[in-house]
C-alpha cells in the first residue's frame, strides 16, 4: 500500500477517485474527438491541423493512463468502459461533419472543460491532503489550459 492510500478515509479514497474517473471520462472524448477531427479536417491549413490534432489526441492517450493509474496507486477503480465514459463525460461527441473552424471551437472547449475538471480533482485531493494526485491534476490540467489557448488562437 502506497503513503497516500495509508493516509486517506475510505471516502477521501473514494471522491478523488470519481473526480479522477470523470476526468478520464472526458479525456477520453476529447481524444477521440481530436482523431476524428485529425481524419476528416478539410481546408488550406489542413496539413498543420492534421498535424496538431494528432499531437493532441497523442499526448491525450498518455495522459488518460496517467490519471487512471493514479487511481490505482492510491488504492480506486478505474472505469474502463467506454459506455459509462460517454454517458458521464461533459464533453459530448461530434460526428465530425463540420468546418475546421468549428473543429477548432470545439476541441478547444473540449480542453477548456477537462482543464476546469482537472482543477475541480486538485481541489478535492487537496482537501484530503492527497498533495501527490493534487500535482498530478494541476500538471495535466496546465497542459489542456495550454492546448485550449493554441486552438483558440486560430480563430481569434
Ligand atoms: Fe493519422
Amino acid at each position: 500500500m502506497g503513503q497516500t492510500e495509508r493516509i486517506l478515509s475510505v471516502d477521501s479514497k473514494n471522491a478523488i477517485s470519481e473526480a479522477l474517473n470523470q476526468s478520464i471520462s472526458e479525456l477520453v472524448v476529447t481524444t477521440m474527438m481530436a482523431q476524428n477531427f485529425h481524419w476528416n479536417v478539410t481546408g488550406m491549413a489542413f496539413g498543420p491541423l492534421h498535424e496538431l490534432f494528432q499531437k493532441i489526441y497523442e499526448d491525450h492517450f498518455e495522459a488518460q493512463d496517467e490519471l487512471a493509474e493514479r487511481i490505482k496507486a492510491i488504492g480506486g477503480h478505474a472505469n474502463g468502459m467506454l459506455s459509462k465514459m460517454v454517458s458521464e463525460s461533459k464533453v459530448l461527441e461530434s460526428d465530425g461533419k463540420i468546418s475546421d473552424k468549428e473543429m477548432i471551437k470545439l476541441l478547444a472547449d473540449a480542453e477548456t472543460t477537462v482543464a476546469s475538471t482537472l482543477s475541480g480533482v486538485a481541489a478535492i485531493a487537496e482537501k484530503s491532503g492527497d498533495l501527490l494526485t493534487q500535482d498530478l491534476a494541476i500538471t495535466r490540467g496546465q497542459v489542456h489550459e495550454k492546448f485550449a489557448w493554441l486552438l483558440n488562437s486560430h480563430i481569434r
